[in-house]
């Protein structure tokens, strides 16, 4: 089975988010399935940098604007086609913003034309020798490449599967641009890509591939929802058995505590201790007190962390301590510095985007705070099992699929992994944040929901076969 993947983001190249991390790591893990998959992502300087001289495989002479080529080659260890498109992707800044903070104009064509050449591989692949049975779409930045399979007349030989991680990102574009799109205007409908009187390139993967899938179990529920679908939940749920979830897994090479080497490494919690002594002195934050609550996350409404800065005082009060590392709205940015200069030596707060430090952290926390009001399915509290680190949670998407928790039944089974509250709530967070304070006050009870933790499976496994198997229910040559 041969899979092309096409996405906006792709982990060690390139990353803003989760995204990144689940399309760098889905080929290594779908090796194993028998799944040959490649991956066509943009060519933003570091991108064509790591990749070298790479080979020509497609050329286009006006693609939305410009010329374009197509280059296949190794970069970090993938598979890659570059679409090296320098008019559309040759700047500075991230991959969707200008460095000033504002998305790029032109994201609309710049996805497009990522689309329209993932369609052309498809189309076109037996001529250079790798023909894709199924395309598979990441986002709203592929959304619309099953519209271009259709209209180039191959959507009954390459089957699709449109993966959503974020349906908040809608990939919205006026009417008026059907026709620079390039999408037929017979499918500007409510069945097809139109939503709320726009195009949306998510609404057209969700409605145009032969599979649709979300990162988690419960977020697939969710989504059919009024409450979480944001405007898709009719279409979702009108989509039947073609919509699933799939759990995400992390690279458990990149995140294991025993070998990171970005981090004192440990087998057990006695070695952890020695890392929590590094983090505490390194931020400057007391090794004394504790829990130590770490986040590692942009800092938006979505991952509720205003929730967070109500529950803040109730767990310092009782002898808690804070370390977050994010970046994202400007108002979350200044209130936890704020926080910190309130709270010197309780409360530290570094604001960007930092690796090394984010491992550092994972490793060093006692708990894992992740207060998010709809979460997909969250990385960060699978790093925190991993690492004996107790994740604290909103009960929603696969934050619900992923922790154990603590009630009088599973502490009485001993199987609790974590800690879970109601989402969206700034009082359940900080009645989380005393329960968590409870448990470190009992030091046995602490260390048995961390070693529990630690044994949670939280690789790829499982659920690469389940992608292996969608792209079977999705393929036109079973
Ligand atoms: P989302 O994709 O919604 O941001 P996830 O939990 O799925 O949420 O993934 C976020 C990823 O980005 C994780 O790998 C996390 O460690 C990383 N991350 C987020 N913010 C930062 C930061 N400021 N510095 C380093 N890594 C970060
Ligand atoms: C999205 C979601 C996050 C998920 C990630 C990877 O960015 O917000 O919950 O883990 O995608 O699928």
């Amino acid at each position: 089975m041969k899979v092309l993947s096409v996405a906006s983001e792709v982990a060690p190249l390139i990353k803003t988010g989760g995204l990144a991390d689940v399309a760098g790591a889905l080929p290594a893990a779908l090796k194993a399935q028998g799944v040959d998959m490649r991956t066509l992502m943009p060519g933003y300087p570091k991108v064509l940098e790591a990749l070298g001289d790479g080979r020509q495989i497609l050329t286009d002479g006006d693609l939305y604007g410009g010329p374009a080529q197509i280059l296949y080659g190794k970069a970090a260890g993938l598979d890659m086609y570059v679409l090296d498109a320098a008019h559309l992707f040759y700047r500075d800044g991230g991959p969707y913003a200008a460095p000033d903070g504002f998305d790029w104009w032109d994201n609309a064509e710049r996805f497009a034309a990522l689309c329209w050449m993932a369609a052309r591989l498809c189309a076109e692949g037996h001529l250079h020798g790798w023909q894709p049975d199924v395309l598979h779409a990441h986002d709203w930045q592929g959304g619309l490449a099953p519209v271009y399979l259709q209209r180039m007349g191959v959507s009954h030989k390459v089957g699709s599967v449109m993966t959503i991680h974020n349906i908040a990102f809608t990939g919205s574009a006026g009417s008026d641009m059907l026709g620079r799109l390039r999408l037929p205007a017979e499918g500007y409908n409510s069945g097809g890509f139109e939503f709320y009187g726009r195009i949306s390139a998510l609404k057209a993967g969700i409605s145009y591939a032969d599979r649709v899938n979300t990162v988690s179990p419960t977020y697939a529920e969710e989504l059919k929802t009024p409450e979480f679908g944001m405007g898709f939940d009719g279409t979702l749920k009108f989509r039947g058995s073609a919509f699933s979830g799939i759990l995400n897994g992390i690279d458990t090479e990149v995140w294991n505590p025993v070998t990171d080497p970005k981090v004192i490494p440990y087998k057990a919690l006695r070695g952890k201790a020695k890392a929590r002594a590094a983090l505490t002195e390194e931020l400057g934050l007391d090794p004394d007190r504790g829990p130590l609550g770490v986040v590692v996350s942009r800092l938006t409404e979505q991952k509720g962390l205003d929730l967070l800065l109500h529950a803040l005082p109730r767990l310092l009060e009782r002898g808690g301590q804070l370390a977050l590392l994010g970046s994202g709205d400007a108002w979350l940015e200044e209130q936890f510095l704020a926080a910190a200069q309130a709270n010197p030596g309780q409360v530290a707060v570094r604001i960007g985007y930092d690796e090394p430090l984010s491992h550092r952290l994972i490793a060093g926390g006692d708990a894992i705070l992740v207060p998010s009001r709809f979460e997909p399915c969250g990385l960060t509290q699978l790093y925190g099992l991993r690492y004996g680190t107790v994740p604290v949670v909103a009960n929603t998407g696969g934050l619900a699929d992923t922790v154990i928790p603590l009630t009088f039944a599973t502490r009485t089974a001993g199987v609790a992994t974590g800690i879970q509250f109601q989402p969206g709530s700034g009082d359940a967070c900080v009645a989380a944040m005393d329960t968590l304070c409870d448990l470190w006050a009992q030091p046995k009870a602490f260390q048995q929901v961390q070693r529990n933790g630690m044994k949670h499976p939280v690789g790829w496994d499982t659920s690469a076969a389940e992608y292996a198997a969608l792209f079977a229910e999705a393929s036109k040559h079973p």
